[in-house]
């Protein structure tokens, strides 16, 4: 699995160009399925699941070439709906594929996505979504078959703003006959994303970034190739390099981010006493004094506290000084990475889904280990300030989603090597 061996004591300090949004790229990947033609996209992370995800598009039939963040993605060639089950099981967001195999081929057999580290994550919405949109579901052992003559363009509202069912949805709406209406739709970035992706293929689509997303459907001769399209920055990553400075009590200064999608992450960090300015797609971070608890962390669907960032900033509050409280109201099981940074001498006391963590003067390093992604780097923070020597394991999972996050920490100051 890999680990990063870290010496703590370090000031994180200089410049780091962020990395494309994972959480952008995965949808859009999948929308290209429905232009049987070339797609030309920028700004795409080198990570382990943009990779898994070519590789399933690949065996699917389509030709890509991904180098030096760019990707081609030719679709003409797609010949099956079927997911290879070993690689939707790899990463539990290739369902994502369901709406955009069934917008092609009116079908798409999958496998129920592998459980996940941070709860259950049911994907009843998707398929409820589906339904309404004329299609019918049968699961048998442990598959999903998913077929319709035609889809049907329906009022949908969600009992929960989930980002993939949306994004789901509205994959599968596109091409539907009629007007889709999704209600209660989430809100995050990367949905408005890929509307823009998808009105630039020849979609029509409004209301992305509010809670009603309207789809008007098209047909498949409508759409076009894309020529270039620019995937937004990863603001999950832009927070997590913050809350890293924060934690070192450093100075950087992180270009290409859209500030506004970062403001919720901002503001507390502001409130727990770190110095920000922003311009333009650059925002800057240091600390003088002391940074203080927060009375209350809620992490809620955007434009509230991303729920992404709640284990970064545990492991910056284990360090602050006072008592401060995280609720995690998003997912249900996500705070697996209190006991690995207990075992650093953090005082973190869980109840349910509220977390008191109490700062402590030092962390103080020891071996942990990832179990997933926003965890394991929420370990590498808590290592970066503690004394002494921190060992990660379980690097595989912050590879899925950071670019060269080890790499870019030593440019920015920090002790940290690969262990093979
Ligand atoms: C997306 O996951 C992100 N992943 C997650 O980021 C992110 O944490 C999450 O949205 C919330 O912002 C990608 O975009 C690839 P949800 P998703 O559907 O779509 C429940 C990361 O670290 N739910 O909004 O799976 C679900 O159980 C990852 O980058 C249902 O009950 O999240 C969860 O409690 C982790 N039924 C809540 O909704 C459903 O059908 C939010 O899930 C679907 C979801």
């Amino acid at each position: 699995m890999g680990a990063y061996v870290i010496t703590g004591g370090s000031k994180l300090s200089g410049k780091l160009k962020v990395q494309g949004s994972k959480n952008a790229s995965l949808p859009i990947i999948a929308a290209t399925i429905l232009n049987c033609n070339k797609s030309h996209i920028k700004n795409v992370p080198d990570i382990k699941d943009v990779h898994v995800m070519i590789d399933i598009l690949t065996r699917l039939g389509a030709d890509i070439n991904f180098s030096g963040n760019e990707l081609t993605i030719d679709t003409s060639k797609v010949n099956s709906w079927e997911v290879p089950e070993n690689l939707m099981r790899k990463m539990r967001s290739s369902i994502i594929l369901m709406g955009s195999l069934l917008g092609r081929f009116g079908k798409a057999k999958v496998s129920y996505p592998g459980g996940c580290e941070i709860g259950p994550r049911p994907i009843d919405l998707h398929l409820k979504g589906f339904a309404a949109l004329g299609v019918k579901i049968k699961e048998s052992h442990g598959f999903i078959y998913a077929e319709t003559e035609k889809l049907k363009g329906a009022n949908i509202h969600l009992d929960f703003p989930s980002v993939g069912a949306t994004e789901n949805l509205m994959l599968a709406a596109v091409l539907a006959e009629g007007r889709t209406v999704i209600r209660n739709a989430a809100k995050e970035p990367e949905i408005v994303n890929l509307q823009n992706f998808l009105n630039k293929m020849g979609c029509r689509i409004k209301g992305a970034g509010t809670d009603t997303i309207k789809i008007e459907g098209c047909s498949i001769d409508d759409l076009k190739p894309i020529e270039d399209y620019t995937v937004i920055p990863d603001r999950i990553a832009a927070g997590t390099y913050l809350a890293a400075t924060a934690a070192t009590r450093g100075n950087i200064v992180l270009e290409n981010v859209i500030i506004e999608h970062i403001e919720p992450v901002l503001a507390k960090l502001r409130e727990m006493g770190c110095s920000i300015k922003s311009k333009d797609d650059k925002v800057e971070l240091w600390v003088d004094g002391p940074l203080k608890a927060l009375d209350s962390l809620r992490t809620l669907p955007y434009p509230g506290f991303p729920t992404d960032m709640q284990a970064p900033m545990m492991a910056l509050l284990s360090t602050a000084e006072g008592t401060s409280i995280i609720t995690e109201t998003v997912f249900e099981n996500r705070f697996k990475h209190a006991e690995e940074l207990r075992r650093m001498g953090a005082d973190i006391k869980i109840n349910g889904n509220t977390a008191i963590v109490k700062g402590v003067r030092k962390l103080t390093g020891a071996a942990v280990e990832a179990k997933d992604l926003r965890a394991g780097a929420a370990l590498v923070i808590a290592g970066l300030a503690a004394e002494g020597k921190t060992v990660v394991e379980g690097i595989s999972y912050i590879e899925r989603g950071y670019e060269r996050f080890a790499e870019n920490l030593r440019t920015l100051g920090a002790k940290i090597e690969n262990l093979d």
